[in-house]
């Protein structure tokens, strides 16, 4: 069966709310853990979140620029310095992820945990700029993938 401009429009839709979620789904969790610094953090939970920290963002950011923002500028030219702007946030979250995993796992492996202010600091740092990223995408940048009610 053909693919319609509307199908892939919708798929792109579906692809763009999965990466939407999952980055949610890491923001709650960095949350949790700054909530729970310095002495009821889950090691274990938190070494899971240091590991997939970065592939996760990296994974949904290559999928947002590869296959939805490309949907987008044909939809709408005007929106590249959007794009861009989206873009350059990705990268800054992604070389704070990276930070971020390496404060995380030193964290866990410590056997005095001095550095809970600042590590609590950093997740605070990322989990709010990223919700308001996430905000965005889901307020601004989704609709343009969706059909108008006219359409
Ligand atoms: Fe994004």
């Amino acid at each position: 069966m053909p693919r319609t401009p509307e199908t892939v429009y919708f798929e792109g839709a579906s692809v763009f709310d999965a990466c939407i979620l999952a980055q949610f789904d890491l923001c709650q969790r960095l949350e949790n853990l700054a909530d729970s610094l310095p002495f009821k953090v889950d090691t274990r939970a938190a070494a899971i979140l240091a590991k997939q920290l970065q592939s996760t963002l990296r994974r949904c950011h290559r999928l947002e620029e590869t296959i939805i923002f490309p949907l987008l500028l044909k939809k709408d030219t005007k929106i590249h310095t959007v794009l861009d702007r989206l873009r350059h946030e990705h990268q800054e979250d992604e070389d704070h992820a990276r930070d971020i995993q390496e404060s995380i796992q030193a964290f866990v492996t410590a056997a005095h945990k001095e550095d809970a202010e600042r590590l609590g600091y950093m997740l605070r740092c990322m989990f709010i700029p990223l919700r308001r990223h996430l905000a965005f995408e889901c307020d601004y940048v989704m609709p343009f993938l969706l059909p108008t009610a006219s359409q």
